[in-house]
């Protein structure tokens, strides 16, 4: 009999062949979803309404992995839900099996593969690092060092114009009550070398052309890195004149995405010289905001583009002297959940409903500008769902999303079985919304910590070397 570990146990599956090696699953029980490469057999099955993936990996590290997951989805780290064990697997013939270890699959995930396409746009590929070095610095932050930095490692969502990156793989991992500088360093040798094989791979597969290239690329990851790690811990000096620099770096980190649950400041007594440095630093902070005023769970992102769009709302509506928490509930009411009831049920698998929401603010914004009139939301919700979202591939984990394995027809995308199976003289779907027009030499992200403070400087909230 197989034992089954889990904080949620779940009976349905119980019925699962697990006296059955994974890689010789019927083909019935599995479902095919984007995937990245793996040294294990990885498979996605369908358990009641969810779907997760199943890993086939040796003891040790099956419940080591088990159990840091478990502990960075505690601590609110992005990273994929653990949902159990199932050791002490037989065959029939009384042979020990090793165990699979069971996570949810992460529901609109894009493993990177999904992501490079021929002539992937620089702009996509920056914003893909920046969601990168955010999520390591995440890591580190807690004490987390992964050890196995890789592009396979890592899913990525979409978060209104960006990414949002998600940790798959904790194998490696190991959780300190803080990392040495050395430690996070070691941590980022790692992620160099991984990274520039990947990205090598991808250039002998055609799908990283110049001017991209692998070392410019990792190099990119790891200044940003270093930048945002001054960023968010960095000591900052200064004359007690220019007390407004605790605000400009609050500020600073908020705009980063980040909030300073703690900051240490210092005075010196013998010269007037302050201090500061911010000890606890959590991600989220628009995402916090949005979550407590309208319950909407989202990207950071998205959340920043909700928020503006609540604020905008609020001002036009000439309610700035009403309670946010009600003027939010008024917008979720008015603004938000029409937009949502113009979408088709049969489309909703293709985004998330911040992400869609986000981008009919866009198809209103082009629009408008188009025909010179301001486009009501409801039009462009209409439009929006017509002229793009028709034409979108699925990203989401969902009946119409989901294809049997096994049959011997040519998928379009190996590594991503959501794009269908290849049919003859037709091309792959593609997303017009990677259409835009970039002709930037220098991939730019949002990572950009000396435009934020070049801004600070100018709006005079403080800015400053930081040592
Ligand atoms: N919960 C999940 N949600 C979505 N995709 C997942 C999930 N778990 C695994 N995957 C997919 O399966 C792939 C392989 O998983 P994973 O990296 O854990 O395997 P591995 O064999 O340990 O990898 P490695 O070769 O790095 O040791 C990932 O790249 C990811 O695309
Ligand atoms: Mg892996």
């Amino acid at each position: 009999m197989p034992r089954f570990v889990s904080t949620t146990p779940d009976s349905r599956l119980l019925p699962f062949p697990w006296d059955t090696p994974l890689a010789d699953w019927p083909v019935e029980l599995l479902v095919a979803l984007p995937r990245g490469l793996s040294r294990h057999v990885v498979r996605f099955i369908q358990v009641g309404h969810s779907v997760y993936a199943a890993k086939e990996v040796v003891e040790h590290l099956a419940v080591h992995e088990y159990r840091l997951l478990t502990d960075l989805y505690r601590l609110d780290t992005p990273s994929v839900e653990p949902v159990g064990i199932i050791t002490e697997r037989r065959d029939r013939a009384g042979n020990l099996l090793d165990p699979i270890l069971l996570t949810r699959h992460l529901e609109f995930s894009l493993p990177y593969r999904s992501l490079f396409t021929p002539g992937v746009r620089q702009e996509t590929v920056s914003r893909l690092l920046d969601a990168m070095v955010v999520l390591i610095a995440r890591l580190h932050l807690i004490g987390f060092k992964w050890g196995d930095v890789s592009l396979s490692n890592i899913l990525f969502r979409r978060d209104a114009g960006d990414f949002a990156a998600y940790l798959v793989d904790a194998e490696t991992g190991e959780l300190h009550t803080g990392l040495s500088d050395g430690q996070r360093e070691q941590d980022l040798e790692i992620a160099r070398t991984n990274l520039y094989g990947d990205f090598l791979d991808l250039q002998a597969g055609g799908l990283l052309l110049p001017p991209l290239d692998p070392i410019t690329l990792v190099d990119t990851v790891t200044t940003r890195y270093h930048e945002l790690w001054q960023e968010l811990t960095g000591v900052e000096e200064f004359s007690g004149s220019e007390m407004d620099r605790i605000e400009g770096r609050v500020r600073r980190l908020n705009a980063l995405g980040f909030d300073v649950a703690e900051m240490d400041i210092q005075t010196d007594a013998g010269s007037s010289k302050i201090r500061i440095q911010p000890k606890v630093v959590d991600a989220g902070h628009h995402q916090r905001r949005l979550m407590r005023l309208t319950g909407l769970d989202t990207e950071e992102n998205q959340a920043r583009r909700l928020l503006n769009d609540l604020d905008t709302y609020r001002f036009r509506m000439g309610l700035s002297h009403v309670d946010e928490a009600v003027v939010a509930h008024r917008w979720l009411t008015e603004v938000f959940e029409p937009v949502m009831q113009q979408v088709p049920q049969q489309l909703r698998a293709k985004r998330e409903p911040a992400q869609l929401f986000h981008e009919v603010l866009d198809y209103r914004w082009y629009g408008s500008q188009r025909e010179h009139r301001e486009m009501p939301m409801i039009e462009a919700a209409q439009g929006y769902v017509r002229d793009v979202l028709e034409a979108l591939p699925d990203e989401a984990m969902s009946r119409e999303a989901l294809l049997p394995v096994g049959p011997t027809e040519r998928l379009v995308n190996p590594y991503d079985p959501s794009q269908g199976y290849v049919e003859e003289g037709e091309q792959p779907p593609h997303d017009p919304w990677e259409d835009e027009v970039d002709d930037s030499p220098v991939p730019s992200g949002f990572l950009d910590i000396a435009a934020l403070r070049a801004k600070a400087a100018d709006t005079g909230e403080g800015s400053g070397a930081t040592r």
